[in-house]
């Protein structure tokens, strides 16, 4: 099937995106508040990316233009303006699918409730795009673990260790962190909010293994502030589920070369998970009972990270209705709660208990 898209933000994500659905033969809408943003999507960053520019891409300078008429909205702005945005799109023109990039939004976690009341209002599928829970390691993993081959989940270890040299070449027009909102954890930048990722898949594989929800969250930030920046460059977070599972994640901006990896260790065995094993593969390594270690690598490219996420969207526009969405509103919340319960943690220097039953606010956040 042909779908329109509409996608704010001609940035890094923006471009990733229009390509992954450009590469499904669909219609693409750009859109940007800054001009200059608009010419170097056209002149630099896509035709660098991808080969060339693809001039079926329509571009445009509007920020408040009609939503109307779109399967779905993607957007890919700064994290603090995701609310403000997807609110709009919502009660104007909800479209099938609202994609809204991660972090959610900011750790103050303001007007978040009304995306959850306008999601159920409106029947959009709302997605938050932790892309990294539908990529084939993922997928091949969750297969692995549901033969339940390494036994009872005793803990899980994540990391997102990569420092942010790597965004900021990829954006040569900004000249540091204080440029934009990665300099400023308040703003969804920083380790927290940037290489989020990492909660999410420890997420991820403790509902894999049936571990429930993170309940607790115990955080240590190594904080960089001179007058003007303020984000966390490494953030530290011991965590346990409602099943009573304990684990570690670990994000941080500052590690060269980077890891990417998840361990799952289980009382007959262990799975783990990596992305960009080496430049071209993504990989898991398992044991089960009979002691044999399993390496299973899969080539991939940087636009193989967001294929399965935009296959998975197109199964949903083709009237799929997923039971265990990864990338569903519900799950990226969750991911949200933890960021902000790490921040309240690193303040107070206690452990945070997250009520799930308080709703998607600060009252969610009991400090022990
Ligand atoms: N899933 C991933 O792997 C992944 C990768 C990169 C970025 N991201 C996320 O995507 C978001 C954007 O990051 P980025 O690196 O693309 O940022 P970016 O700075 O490269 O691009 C953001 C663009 O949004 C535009 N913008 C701001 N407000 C707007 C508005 N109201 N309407 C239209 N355009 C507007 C800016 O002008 C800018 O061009 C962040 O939340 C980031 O965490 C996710």
């Amino acid at each position: 099937m042909m779908y329109s898209v509409k996608i704010y933000g001609a940035g890094s994500i923006g471009n990733h995106l229009a390509h992954a659905c450009r590469t499904k033969g669909w219609d693409v809408l750009i859109c940007d508040i800054d001009p200059d943003a608009l010419k170097r999507t056209r002149e630099d960053i896509y035709p660098s990316r991808y080969g060339r520019w693809d001039p079926d891409i329509r571009l445009s300078g509007a920020n408040t233009g009609s939503d109307e008429g779109f399967d779905m909205v993607i957007i890919g702005t700064p994290p603090d303006t995701h609310i403000s945005m997807a609110t709009r799109v919502l009660e104007n023109n909800p479209p099938k699918v609202l994609l809204i990039e991660k972090p959610l939004c900011t750790p103050s976690l303001e007007e978040v409730q009304r995306i959850v009341d306008l999601k159920k209002a409106t029947g959009t599928f709302v997605a938050v795009g932790y892309n990294h829970t539908l990529t084939e390691n993922s997928r091949r993993a969750a297969r692995i673990l549901a033969k339940n081959t390494i036994g009872d989940p005793i803990t899980i270890s994540a990391c997102f260790r990569e420092h942010w040299g790597g965004i900021f070449t990829a954006h040569p027009w900004l000249s540091g962190p204080k440029d934009t909102y990665l300099g400023f954890s308040e703003r969804g930048g920083g380790a927290s909010g940037e290489h989020s990722h990492a909660i999410n898949i420890w997420q991820r594989f403790a509902h894999l293994v049936n571990a429930g929800r993170i309940v607790e969250v115990s955080s240590t930030m190594d904080m960089v502030t001179d007058g003007i920046v303020k984000y966390d460059r490494i953030c530290l977070l011991n965590v346990k589920t409602q099943a009573g599972l304990v684990g570690d994640i670990a994000q941080d901006v500052v590690t060269e070369p980077p890891q990417k990896k998840v361990r799952i260790q289980g009382s007959n065995g262990f799975l783990e998970w990596f992305v960009n094993l080496d430049g071209g593969h993504d990989a898991v390594c398992y044991r089960d009972g009979k002691g044999e270690v399993i390496e299973e690598t899969i080539q991939k490219t940087r636009p193989d990270d967001f294929k399965g996420e935009i296959d998975f969207i197109e199964a949903i526009l083709n009237g799929g209705d997923p039971e265990d969405a990864p990338i569903s509103l519900e799950r990226g919340l969750e991911t949200m709660l933890v960021i902000a319960a790490a921040h309240v943690s690193h303040r107070h220097k206690r452990t945070v208990r997250i009520k799930y039953d308080r709703g998607y606010g600060p009252e969610a956040f009991e400090i022990s």
